[in-house]
């Protein structure tokens, strides 16, 4: 059962305007004066609360520091996020995600932590998480969809975190196929989507995001800072986490239900726009070999192709692309 306090604040955030003190005390069940201590317990929490007489309560501005209902705070989605689960430390959003799925959470549900213990990357690297540097976020779906089509979603969310990324900041983000997001060739986010699916069948995804925002350089381990970088390394300046998860959160949802009504064509265009390296020659190793091609984009199913120096074109499904004198890769 929800807390009072979360069904005060849950109200306030929904609602443009004045709530009246009776209203309050009507849709929660409590006297008007527990309304106005309730209130008073929110404004040491932080909240910037406006009391305006025969109008009522109306919440002005949330505090800095992540929480649900700051998170919820003018959260303009339709079901992105119904249900949000913030906690300061966990080992893995991912994991969380997964057991909120096994217990039928809805599509939609976001995890988000301030750190993870052990953050997962793909191909079963660590994923460094520090304490409120970053976006640790797993988004919970459940889009009816055949598995085949799985890697167009983690097409969809590169393209949604590079355009984030460059609405805020105005820096050009790009995407290495499939889905790192670069900037001036340093990564500076990553996405792990994980799979629940039957022969025909999505059951469920969650969608792992990852975001550099405020590490300085000595937060970053010595030896990756060739290849990593956080936003505040690249701008010299601190940004708001609360502010950037909203947007994203906003963004997922626009793409994601567009792509569910037109299909992925609108997605596969964005994503090239940001692509990185395409039209140009690389090193692309897989599992059997290593060789020079050039990048020509990617496929409608989400695939990567490309063209060797013989001129034979390739679909790429799993690849690692390196460039650069020393076969440097990100
Ligand atoms: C990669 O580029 O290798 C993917 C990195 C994904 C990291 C995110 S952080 C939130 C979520 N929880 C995890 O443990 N991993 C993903």
């Amino acid at each position: 059962m929800e807390s009072t306090r979360n069904r005060l604040i849950h109200i306030l955030n929904k609602n443009e305007g004045y709530q009246s003190g009776q209203e309050l005390s009507d849709q929660l069940g409590i006297s008007r004066t527990a309304v106005w201590k309730h209130m008073k317990e929110l404004e040491k929490d932080g909240y910037e609360i406006e009391a305006v007489q025969r109008k009522g309560y109306r919440i002005v501005s949330s505090p800095d520091k992540i929480s649900e209902n700051t998170i919820q705070w003018g959260l303009k989605t339709k079901w992105m996020a119904g249900q949000l689960h913030h906690f300061e430390e966990v080992s893995s959003t991912q994991e969380i995600a997964h057991q909120l799925a096994k217990q039928g959470k809805p599509h939609g549900t976001v995890v988000i932590a301030d750190q993870q213990l052990s953050g997962k990357g793909r191909m079963e690297r660590p994923w460094d998480s520090p304490k409120g540097k970053g976006i640790w976020m797993s988004m919970l779906l459940r889009p009816k969809l055949p598995p085949i089509q799985a890697p167009q979603l983690t097409l969809l969310t590169a393209t949604v975190l590079a355009e984030v990324i460059e609405q805020k900041t105005g820096l050009k983000p790009q995407i290495k196929w499939p889905n790192d997001i670069l900037i001036q060739h340093k990564k500076m986010a990553g996405i792990l989507t994980e799979m629940q699916a039957e022969q025909d069948q999505i059951q469920y995804v969650v969608i792992g995001t990852g975001l550099n925002i405020n590490q300085k350089a000595e937060d970053i381990a010595q030896e990756i800072h060739y290849k990593a970088t956080s936003l505040l390394m690249e701008t010299q300046e601190e940004w708001g986490i609360q502010d950037f998860i909203q947007s994203l959160l906003v963004q997922f949802e626009e793409t994601y239900d567009r792509y569910i009504e037109e299909g992925f064509q609108h997605v596969k265009q964005k994503w090239e726009t940001y692509g990185y390296k395409i039209g140009e020659e690389v090193e692309i190793t897989t599992l059997r070999k290593s060789w020079k091609a050039t990048l020509l984009g990617i496929e409608p199913d989400g695939a990567l192709r490309a063209r060797d120096r013989e001129g034979n074109e390739e679909k790429l499904y799993s690849a690692e692309i390196h460039w650069g004198e020393g076969g440097y890769h990100a």
